[in-house]
C-alpha cells in the first residue's frame, strides 16, 4: 500500500506532492486580506478530496464568486451601502493525487487551483485521516475562517469536520461553523466506511445541507434540531446541469469506436448501442469471488451490446492482484466487448452516460447523475442512500449476486424512463447554500455589535 507522499518536513504541508499535477495557488502560509471592514467579510474555507467532491464543491465557488459580483456592483451603485465580501479558500487535501482522479476535474469543472493542498495521499483508513487532521488543523489556525464545507462522505469529509469541531481559536473556545453539503444520506450500512463518515460528520455539523427527501427524515429519527436542517437540492446536479450541454463537445464516442464523425451533436443515430460500468466500493472489487460474481452478471449484456468500463485505481489494483483477463470474467462469453478505460474526465464521463443504453454501477454520485439525465440505472449494491433514485424509476438496487444482476439488467436495458427530476435538484443548490451561509453569518455579526446582545461564540453546538 502506498504511504503518505508529504515528506515528514512538510509540516504544514504547502507543499504539493510531485505526482500531483495540479498545483496551490499559495506556499507559504501568508494571508491575503480583503480591504473591508469586520462585518463585511467573511471567509470560507472549502475542502475537497476525492473524485466526487470536484462536482460538490464547484457550484459553491462559482456561487460564491458571483455573489461578490453581485455585492459589488451594488455597493458601486449611488446610495449602495458596502456589501459583504466573502472571501474564499479551496483546500484539497490530496485525498486522490493521479491526473485522472483529481487536476483533470480542475479544467473541466473550470475549479480555481487549490489555495492549499495539504499532499496527504493515499494510506489506510487510519492514516489517512490522522494525516488529514494534522495538516488541517495548523492551517485552520492560520486561515482562522468563519466556515468550514465539507461535501459528501469520504475520508477527507470526516477528518476536516472533526479537526474543526473541536479546534478553539481563541481563549473563548471560538471556533467556525461547519457545514455539511450531502448531509443525511444513510445506507443504513455500517461497514461502508462512508456510512460511518456521513454519520459522524452530519452529528459534528452546525449546518446540514440536504440533498432529498430523506436525508430530512433520517435526521430528524436521529434527533438533529431543526434549525440546523436546510434542504436546500443537490450540488452535483448543480455541476450536471451546467455542464451537460459542453459534455456533447466531447471527442470520446468517437475515440472508443462508438458514433461515426458525421454524427456528432447529431440526433444520436449513428451512435452504437453501449453499456457504462464503473465498480470501485471495496464490498465489491476487494474480494475476488465477489468480484467475479458481479462480473458474471454481466456476461449477458456484453453479448447484447459492448460494456465501457471505465477503471478505478482501486479497482485496476484488484484486477492486476488477482490476475483478471476479461475472458475469464465473462467466461469467455462476449469479453472481446469489454472496453477498458483508465479513469475518465467528467465531460467525457458525462458525455457516456447521457447516450447510455444502461448504467451498471456502484457508485453514488452516477446514481444520482442518472437519475437527473433519465438514463436507466443498475446499482450493484445491496442498498442506497440515495432512495430517490429508485422512487424516481430510473435506478433497481440490484444486489451484489450474479443472477440478481442478470435480471435487473434485463429489466432496464434500453428501457425509457419517465421525465422529471427530485424536489430541488434545479441547478440552484449552491447558490442557497451560499444564501444561508451569508445570513447565518449576518444575523451573528448583527448578534455580536448590539448593545443588547451578549458576545456570542463563533457557534454552539446544540
Ligand atoms: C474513496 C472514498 C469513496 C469514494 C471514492 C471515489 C473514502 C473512505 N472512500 O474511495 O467513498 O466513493 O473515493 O472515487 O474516502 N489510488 C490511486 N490514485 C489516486 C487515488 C487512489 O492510485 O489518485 C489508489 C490507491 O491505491 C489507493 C486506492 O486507490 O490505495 C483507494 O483510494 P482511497 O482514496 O483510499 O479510496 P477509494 O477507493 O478511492
Ligand atoms: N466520474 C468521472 N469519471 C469516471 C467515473 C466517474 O468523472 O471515470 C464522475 C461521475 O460522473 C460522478 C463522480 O465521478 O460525478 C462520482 O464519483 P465516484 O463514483 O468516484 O464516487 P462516489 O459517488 O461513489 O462517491
Amino acid at each position: 500500500m502506498r504511504q503518505s507522499r508529504a515528506t515528514p518536513e512538510a509540516g504544514i504541508a504547502w507543499l504539493v506532492p510531485r505526482s500531483v499535477k495540479i498545483e496551490s495557488r499559495r506556499h507559504s502560509g501568508t494571508q491575503e486580506r480583503f480591504d473591508t471592514t469586520p462585518q463585511a467579510h467573511m471567509k470560507i474555507v472549502t475542502i475537497v478530496g476525492a473524485r466526487p467532491n470536484f462536482m460538490k464543491a464547484a457550484p459553491i465557488i462559482a456561487a460564491v464568486n458571483e455573489h461578490n459580483k453581485r455585492s459589488a456592483v451594488n455597493s458601486d451603485a449611488p446610495g449602495g451601502r458596502p456589501a459583504l465580501t466573502v472571501q474564499h479558500i479551496l483546500v484539497h487535501t490530496g485525498q486522490h493525487y493521479d491526473d485522472l482522479m483529481s487536476g483533470c476535474f480542475f479544467s473541466d469543472l473550470e475549479l480555481p487551483k487549490p489555495d492549499v493542498h495539504l499532499g496527504v495521499g493515499s494510506g489506510s483508513h487510519a492514516t489517512q485521516t490522522a494525516e488529514i487532521m494534522k495538516k488541517f488543523e495548523a492551517v485552520l489556525a492560520g486561515e482562522k475562517p468563519d466556515v468550514v464545507v465539507v461535501v459528501g462522505d469520504v475520508n477527507s469529509t470526516l477528518a476536516c469536520a472533526l479537526v474543526t469541531a473541536k479546534i478553539s481559536l481563541d481563549s473563548g473556545g471560538a471556533r467556525p461553523l461547519i457545514a455539511h453539503v450531502e448531509a443525511g444520506l444513510r445506507s443504513f450500512d455500517r461497514s461502508m466506511p462512508e456510512e460511518i463518515n456521513r454519520v459522524l460528520t452530519d452529528h459534528v455539523s452546525d449546518l446540514l445541507f440536504v440533498t432529498e427527501e430523506s436525508g430530512l427524515q433520517n435526521l430528524r429519527n436521529e434527533g438533529v434540531s431543526a434549525e440546523r436542517i436546510h434542504f436546500v437540492g443537490n450540488t452535483m446536479i448543480d455541476s450536471l446541469l451546467m455542464f451537460k450541454e459542453k459534455a456533447d463537445d466531447s471527442p470520446i464516442l468517437e475515440n472508443l469506436g462508438l458514433r461515426k464523425e458525421a454524427g456528432r451533436k447529431g440526433t444520436g443515430s449513428s451512435i452504437t448501442r453501449y453499456a457504462l460500468l464503473t465498480l470501485h466500493r471495496p464490498a465489491n472489487v476487494d474480494h475476488r469471488e465477489a468480484f467475479l460474481r458481479i462480473l458474471a452478471g454481466l456476461e449477458e449484456l456484453a453479448v447484447d451490446c459492448p460494456i465501457v468500463f471505465p477503471v478505478h485505481p482501486r479497482t485496476q489494483r484488484r484486477i492486476k492482484d488477482f490476475g483478471f483477463e476479461p475472458r475469464l470474467w465473462l467466461n469467455g462469453n462476449g469479453y472481446d466487448r469489454i472496453i477498458l478505460t483508465d479513469p475518465l474526465g467528467y465531460l467525457d464521463f458525462v458525455c457516456l452516460m447521457k447516450h447510455a443504453a444502461v448504467v451498471v454501477t456502484d457508485s453514488g454520485g452516477v446514481q444520482e447523475e442518472t437519475t437527473c439525465l433519465g438514463i436507466p440505472c443498475v446499482t450493484v449494491r445491496d442498498n442506497t442512500e440515495r432512495p430517490v433514485t429508485v422512487e424516481q424509476g430510473t435506478n433497481i438496487v440490484a444486489g451484489t449476486e450474479t443472477q440478481s444482476i442478470r435480471d435487473a439488467i434485463r429489466r432496464q436495458s434500453g428501457r425509457r424512463c419517465a421525465d422529471g427530476v427530485p424536489q430541488k435538484w434545479d441547478g440552484r443548490a449552491a447558490t442557497r447554500i451560499v444564501e444561508l451561509l451569508i445570513q447565518r453569518h449576518e444575523e451573528q455579526a448583527s448578534a455580536r455589535t448590539s448593545p443588547l446582545a451578549k458576545p456570542l461564540e463563533l457557534c454552539k453546538i446544540q
